[in-house]
């Protein structure tokens, strides 16, 4: 039986005041709406208790499997508000079952998409109001999760589950804005081996991805970028979103999939779109040596990160260690792959693949 997520209204709702100021300046992932969507999952009897609750803490006891293994995995996904006021959902779907690729990685159970999608909706139309009117690259995100609350030490895949759904107001993922970023290059640390959980969509990813994260901010570098670990030849994503290159003779490269990098719905999105702005894509084994040498000799001209909360971002230059590549190509077509996939998630041109839906 589909689960229908019933309202159980907040008592205690943030004033409108209150949620004007949040809107007014909302960064990135600091606020949080009036409620919140939760569904227990108990081996032998399935998904039950769904409801939309008042946002709070859980009750987690210290025994927790999440909290000693690491069983989790969530999603990031944005609701947009069109001109006329309207709320949309960009591709929730692949979202869903993307959860469920991780569900199976992370020996957790399934939640059938409709289920996934429920209660996207109805946390959605509860916080309505948290939605920002469209402005600039404002939008609330949604951050769906699965963990391991089953009470007990041994190590295996939990019998008690919980998802839940938490949505948060959102303005741009780096203080900069669209500002292009430096992206540190490790050699030292691998984010994900073949056979991990690379493609996953699991903590402990971003978890590992922190030390060299922080490597790159002593470098003046916002985000890290990933090398396989075994070859070292070939270029994998950055700490929290997929990479983009393009050349002068208009190529959009990105990583292929491999099983060790995440199979981003904005990465599939823009490679969906590139041919319509005259770009040809191409996902395939990407060499560092490829990437610094067609820098050096301008045939990669500019460079992008690219995923839910960074939407696209520019990336100004590539560090390592011992040398900085810099892109000498301005971000004109970073830009206009931006304003295309923005232009359709705030409905201001026809969504010709059927990619938004309807919310309220
Ligand atoms: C997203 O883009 O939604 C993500 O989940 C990346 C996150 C680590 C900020």
């Amino acid at each position: 039986m589909s689960l229908t997520f019933p309202l159980h209204a907040n008592p205690h709702p943030s004033s409108d005041a209150e949620v004007a100021a949040v809107l007014a300046a909302p960064g990135f992932g600091q606020h949080f709406t009036d409620h919140m969507a939760v569904a227990i999952w108990t081996k032998g009897q399935g998904w039950h208790s769904d409801e939309i609750r008042p946002y709070g803490p859980f009750q987690l006891d210290p025994a927790a499997a999440v909290l000693h293994y690491a069983q989790e995995i969530f999603e990031g996904m944005k609701a947009y508000r069109h001109a006329d006021g309207s709320i949309w959902l960009f591709r929730p779907e692949r979202n869903a079952e993307r959860l469920q690729a991780s569900a199976d990685r992370l020996m957790l159970p399934q939640l059938p998409v409709e289920d996934y999608l429920t209660a996207c909706v109805e946390l959605v139309k509860a916080d309505a109001r948290w939605t920002p009117t469209m402005d600039g690259e404002q939008s609330l995100y949604l951050r769906p999760f699965m963990f391991a609350s089953e009470v007990f030490l041994g190590v295996r895949a939990a019998q008690e589950v919980t998802f839940a759904v938490i949505a948060s107001p959102a303005g741009p993922y780096f203080a900069g804005g669209v500002k292009p970023i430096n992206i540190w290059v490790t050699s030292e640390y691998s984010r994900a081996g073949v056979g991990g959980t690379g493609a996953a969509k699991c903590g402990g990813n971003y978890a590992s991805s922190l030390i060299a994260q922080y490597q790159g901010y002593e470098h003046d570098c916002s985000q890290v970028m990933f090398i396989e670990p075994s070859e070292k030849d070939r270029l994998e994503e950055l700490g929290g979103m997929n990479i983009m290159l393009i050349t002068a003779d208009g190529r959009l490269i990105t990583p292929e999939l491999t099983g060790t990098i995440l199979e981003g719905v904005t990465r599939d999105s823009i490679l969906d779109i590139a041919p319509e702005l005259g770009l040809t894509p191409e996902a395939r084994k990407v060499p560092p040596s490829e990437l610094f040498a067609r820098i050096n000799s301008g045939e990669i001209v500019e460079a992008f990160a690219c995923g839910t909360a960074a939407v696209i971002t520019p990336v100004g230059s590539f560090r390592t260690g011992d040398a900085t590549y810099t892109l000498q190509g301005g971000i004109e077509r970073t830009l206009g792959i931006r304003n295309r996939i923005l232009d359709i998630q705030y409905g201001r041109v026809p969504d010709t693949r059927g990619w938004m839906q309807r919310v309220i």
